[in-house]
């Protein structure tokens, strides 16, 4: 089976970008799930649930976030009861939304699991005993998992790529905005990649208008950040996993202009 991994939709462009693409992409690719990070897809910061239930509808079975995920406060109620919005899954017990999923893929049913780093951000509970612990949970359902590694230090990343080397389908990284060129399946059989890349604005600094950060580089003063206009472009990846087993057989790097 296939599996269509989509990098952080960011702002008006990026949701754009889905919308328009995903219909061909999904044919192009044979894609049989197609999950994408959404947690900037509000003008770069969290995401409503206007915007989510959009991305359902177009063909987006599971949504993965991080860092911004409550940067929109209507999304605390929707997150409660939508399940297919993630949010990652070591933020501390009590927190609102689940960090990982179950779905039926075709014949086939796949978990989708959201974890987040803690180099260079907020210190949430350990990621790696997190999967610890939830991966026992999921395996009883299926042997088809996939991670989304939501972290801004590339050794986090690569770190749990390794952890969970042939105890999971996947582990594709996201946040930082830019795609890595790492691609590749380990030797156990998980698919990994450190970063999908951006789905939103191509000429800005991540995805924000590229003056204001230069600005804001230079002047070290505070700045309202808008998304930049202009070009755009899809970010992924699609995996190919053995539906039995859950072992991965190949990763490849998905770039679209929008
Ligand atoms: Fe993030």
């Amino acid at each position: 089976m296939n599996v269509l991994m989509i990098g952080d939709v960011f702002g008006e462009s990026g949701r754009a970008a889905v919308a328009r693409l995903l219909p061909g992409l999904r044919r192009e690719h044979a894609a049989d799930l197609v999950v994408a990070n959404v947690e900037n897809a509000a003008g770069g910061f969290g995401v409503t649930p206007a915007f989510a239930r959009a991305f359902l509808d177009q063909g987006v079975d599971v949504m993965t976030s991080g860092n911004h995920i409550w940067d929109k406060r209507e999304i605390v109620e929707y997150i409660a009861k939508e399940n297919l919005l993630l949010r990652p899954a070591n933020y501390p017990a009590g927190t609102p939304g689940v960090g990982w999923v179950t779905v039926k893929a075709g014949p086939h049913r796949v978990a989708v699991l959201n974890l987040m780093g803690r180099v260079f951000m907020n210190p949430i509970d350990c990621p790696f005993r997190t999967a610890d612990a939830v991966l026992p949970e999921l395996r009883r359902e299926t042997s088809i998992i996939l991670v989304d590694m939501h972290a801004e230090a590339t050794s986090e990343s690569v770190a749990m790529g390794w952890y969970l080397d042939g105890r999971v389908s996947a582990v594709v990284g996201t946040h930082r905005h830019v795609q890595t060129a790492d691609e590749r399946v380990l030797p156990g059989g998980t698919a990994y990649i450190t970063d999908l890349g951006l789905t939103g604005p191509t000429d800005g600094v991540i995805g924000v208008d590229r003056e204001t950060i230069i600005q804001r580089f230079l002047t070290q003063m505070p700045t309202r950040f808008e998304p930049a206009k202009g070009p755009a472009a899809l970010h992924g990846v699609v995996i190919t996993v053995d539906p039995e087993s859950g072992r991965a057989s190949a990763i490849r790097r998905v770039q679209v202009p929008a």
